[in-house]
């Protein structure tokens, strides 16, 4: 027996666990009307930087669905926004940067500023653990039963957003980058990769029990690329951070990694693997070490579309992952659109031992 309380630590620690426990990636979010209303009062930026709104923000999906997880409430671009780079979210066009392009723009990002103007972010985890560790919880869930997960951008994919200096399908300028002129685009990746450490070791020291690394874009890169870029500076992050703090859980979201995955799995020395939307299940699971944790990965447009579609979706990969530990999740972000009765009904399908 374990003295672990709480369902998603267990199964972060190698444990299998049944039914699996679950959070959503962008759980705290847009489909939610309470969220909505405080989105009235101030811009992301302001949202994420203020310790009341990003603690209530978090806990908002918690109190009203209870998932074993509250993932902070922030964005991976506050890192390089803490650096000196400008940072705005445009309504309907999502962010815009000013872009890195030249060895000039690098050299004018300053990382010494990042633990002045993170404080605010270590201040919400803070809290957060304070409040679902704390008798304070009720209301919320059990004390003491939500894991708390931190997280940031992996090194390439900020990158992306830093030298595109917005959303692109492509990320052409960053690949070509990487091609045309290595050594500048090397020197972002190591920029990116001591920074990203730094302020996810903060994070733990602040109260994230476990830390996720998002790469949303990795699937862009070819094998040679993708290890350079990908794999590499997310093992280096995650042996620094283990040797600092040798009981922590690192969740690592190669999304679109396809083929590359169980290298990925392999060679970075995560805990736990995210699946995205497309990645078979049952194969990966048949792949990869048995005491590697898998996440993932419901479709977000089944939890959109609700009813028999999705509950047949969820069955099929809570079945998936039987036997191993698994946590449940979505592939990618829940979609802004979804009614959150859906995500009720995903919530208490998942737990219905009886089928
Ligand atoms: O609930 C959570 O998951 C916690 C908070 C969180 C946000 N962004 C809040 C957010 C997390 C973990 C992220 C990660 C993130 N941010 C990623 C990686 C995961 C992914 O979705 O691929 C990426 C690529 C970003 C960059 C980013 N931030 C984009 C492209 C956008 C605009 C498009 C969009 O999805 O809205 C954002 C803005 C953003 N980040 C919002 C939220 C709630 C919307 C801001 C608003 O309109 O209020």
């Amino acid at each position: 027996m374990t003295k672990e309380t709480k369902r998603l630590l267990r199964v972060l620690n190698g444990e299998s666990v049944w039914p699996p426990p679950v959070w959503l990636m962008r759980q705290a979010g847009r489909f939610l009307p309470e969220f909505r209303a405080l989105r009235e009062k101030a811009d992301f930026l302001t949202r994420c930087m203020t310790p009341d709104i990003a603690t209530e923000i978090t806990l908002q999906p918690i109190r009203r669905f209870g998932m074993d997880g509250a993932i902070l409430f922030s964005d991976i671009l506050v890192l390089p926004w803490a650096m000196g780079q400008s940072l705005e979210f445009i309504e309907g066009r999502g962010p815009v940067l000013g872009p890195i392009r030249s060895a000039a723009d690098l050299a004018r990002l300053d990382p010494a500023r990042i633990p002045e103007r993170t404080a605010p972010v270590l201040e919400t985890l803070g809290r957060l653990r304070a409040q679902l560790d704390g008798p304070d919880a009720i209301g919320v869930a059990a004390p003491g039963s939500v894991t708390q997960i931190g997280f940031a951008g992996s090194p390439f994919t900020v990158s992306c957003y830093m030298v595109e200096g917005h959303g692109s399908r492509e990320f052409a300028s960053v690949r070509r980058m990487s091609y045309e002129e290595p050594a500048l685009y090397d020197r972002l990746i190591a920029l990116l990769t001591e920074t990203t450490t730094e302020f996810l070791s903060a994070q733990i020291k602040a109260g994230a029990e476990a830390v996720m690394l998002f790469d949303s874009w990795a699937g862009l890169l070819p094998p040679s690329e993708f290890r350079r870029h990908v794999i590499a500076p997310t093992r280096q992050i995650t042996k620094e951070l283990k040797n600092r703090h040798p009981d922590i859980r690192v969740i690592g979201f190669p999304r679109l990694a396809g083929v590359m995955a169980p290298e990925y799995a392999r060679e970075t020395g995560v805990d736990v693997m995210a699946l995205d939307t497309g990645a078979d299940f049952a194969k990966i699971a048949a792949e990869v070490p048995n005491d590697l944790v898998l996440q993932g990965n419901l479709d977000p447009l089944a939890v959109l579309a609700g009813g028999d579609a999705m509950r047949r979706e969820v069955l099929a990969i809570r079945e998936a992952g039987r036997g191993r530990p698994h946590v449940f999740n979505l592939g990618h972000g829940v979609l802004p659109e979804t009614p959150p009765e859906h995500v009720g009904d995903l919530i208490r399908t998942l737990r219905e031992t009886g089928l």
